[in-house]
């Protein structure tokens, strides 16, 4: 029998990881993520803040009507209208939680919330025991607790826990602690806090300084039980630890952890996948884990020293966090069950005979450019494809570019709008600003573009170039993705999936902004 307690696995990829600015996500997108997550086994999965919007409420029902093994959390300020809110979109949860949360530390409640410290106690308080109407599965966090006064912190645990909250949760909301002294206050809070017995204590670290993860293990060497972490680090600024390297430090140094994690790490590799080419966050190649180099060996020594014996410089093996060596699994001649049946395997079902067909002509489609289809293909033509089913405004129907040395690059561009063709013309620096720019004189969107970034998905002159464009405009930041053998043309599906989007996400609230 095994000497491990259990770690519980709390994704935050829905809530937090979508709080990266132009990481947004619809709907079926957040479902799609949610079943990876429950088919890779995480314990809990923080689907959204509801009162954030109506769009936030519906994904949050829609994820807690279709995850049954994993428990779905819904985030709420610590005032009655979010906890509402909150309980109402769990009500269809097979296991549902309410994470509910109030500032402590000094800047945050004389300069955010401007209450007293006894006000926020007594408001924690009333939170935790209303949401008991709805649960009796409740997380608390004190925000900001890396920067508050150790004495309150114990002070306001204390009265949650006697109030009905099950989960501790102690944020480093700014990413401001070093590991050795964050580990050591939870070490503390669960020493000093009389009722710590009766509840679980939990961390959310962010990666201000790079230490997410190393805060996060230091507080599981002190005693938290539970983790919260996001597919590939995603989330707010720098972002949250990553579910991936929480999860298989712990599995790989099980000779220092008192606890082990329950998930199926070979699916890690079918979420990072899918959360990248979801919200067009790049996976750095030297990221830990799912980068492109983790388990790539570069120099003649290393090579030698893994055909003689894996161990020599490998720590994990690739197969168990899903990697697959490049394989080609389907081409010209698939039929329609052989690719329904390769995309299950990566954790894609399709919802209707609709949306298989609408995935399987655009597989024929890229077939036709591009004789060998590998997964990253298949997954990079999901996720444009679920893309393309919220309502387009914008259509691209047609573009030609002209590009030669010594002479200025133009492009014209044919779009669709709500059914209507117009065609643009426009010069530009290169073929992509012509593009642009040709597409700005149909649309008129007065955004700006702030990011603009192109991937191959595999290897080959022949791949297709995965393409990211990132526009602030009408008050917020999105992000559209567009793949394509041409990226010229990937680039011109990408902007106008950005302007559709600016269109088709609903503007919400902030979690950690304004008064409570
Ligand atoms: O970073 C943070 O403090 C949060 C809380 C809502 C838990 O995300
Ligand atoms: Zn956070």
């Amino acid at each position: 029998m095994s000497r491990s307690e259990p770690l519980v696995i709390f994704d935050t990829t829905l809530r937090d990881g979508e709080q990266s600015p132009g990481a947004s996500m619809t709907r079926d997108e957040k479902i799609r993520i949610a079943r990876a997550l429950e088919k890779m086994r995480v314990d809990v999965i923080e689907a959204g803040f509801p009162v954030a919007s109506l769009g936030d409420f519906d994904s949050v029902k829609a994820v807690a009507g279709t995850i049954k093994d994993s428990t779905v959390c819904a985030l709420a300020r610590a005032v009655d209208g979010d906890i509402e809110r909150a309980g109402e979109a769990l009500k269809p949860a097979a296991s549902g939680r309410i994470h509910t949360f109030i500032a402590t530390s000094p800047i945050h409640m004389q300069e955010k919330l401007r209450m007293s410290s006894q006000q926020v106690v007594e408001q924690a308080v009333h939170a935790v025991k209303f949401a008991g109407r709805y649960t009796d599965n409740i997380e608390f966090s004190p925000e900001d607790a890396g920067r508050s006064e150790t004495d309150f912190l114990c002070r306001v645990i204390e009265a949650v826990i006697d109030a009905g909250a099950t989960t501790i949760n102690i944020p480093d909301t700014v990413g401001y602690n070093l590991p050795h002294r964050f580990g050591a206050l939870v070490g503390e809070l669960i020493e000093c806090v009389p009722n710590a017995d009766k509840a679980v204590f939990s961390v959310h670290c962010h990666n201000d300084l790079g230490l997410a993860v190393a805060n996060s293990l230091s507080a599981v060497m002190h005693g938290a039980r539970q983790v919260e972490c996001t597919i590939n680090g995603l989330g707010e600024r720098a972002g949250n630890a990553s579910l991936e390297e929480i999860v298989m430090a712990v599995r790989t140094r099980q000779d220092t952890f008192a606890c082990d994690v329950g998930l199926d790490t070979t699916q890690i590799m079918t979420c990072s996948r899918l959360v990248s080419g979801i919200t067009g966050f790049p996976v750095q190649p030297n990221k830990a884990i799912v980068g492109a180099n983790a388990f790539a060996h570069e120099s003649g020594i290393h090579q030698d020293g893994v055909l003689k014996s894996r161990e020599t410089y490998e720590i994990m093996r690739a197969q168990d966090v899903g990697w697959a060596a490049n394989k080609i699994v389907l081409g010209k001649h698939s039929g329609r069950n052989a690719f329904k049946t390769r995309l299950a395997e990566l954790g894609v079902d399709f919802q209707s005979d609709e949306e298989l067909n609408h995935a399987f002509d655009r597989f024929k489609v890229l077939a036709d450019k591009k004789h060998e289809i590998f997964d990253e293909d298949l997954q990079a033509l999901v996720s444009e494809a679920s893309a393309s089913d919220m309502d387009e405004k914008y259509k691209l129907i047609w573009l030609k570019v002209c590009s030669e040395t010594g002479e200025t690059p133009d492009a014209t561009v044919t779009l669709s709008i709500d059914g209507d063709e117009r065609r643009g013309y426009a010069a530009g620096s290169g073929p992509v600003d012509a593009t642009f720019k040709a597409i700005e004189t149909i649309v008129k969107s007065d955004t700006d573009l702030q990011l603009y970034s192109v991937n191959s998905i595999t290897s080959g002159t022949d791949s297709q170039g995965e393409v990211t464009v990132r526009l602030a405009g009408q008050g917020r930041i999105v992000n559209g993705q567009g793949a394509d053998t041409d990226i010229v043309v990937a680039s011109a599906k990408a902007y106008l999936n950005a302007i559709n989007t600016i269109y088709a996400v609903p503007d919400k609230t902030h979690p950690q902004l304004g008064d409570v």
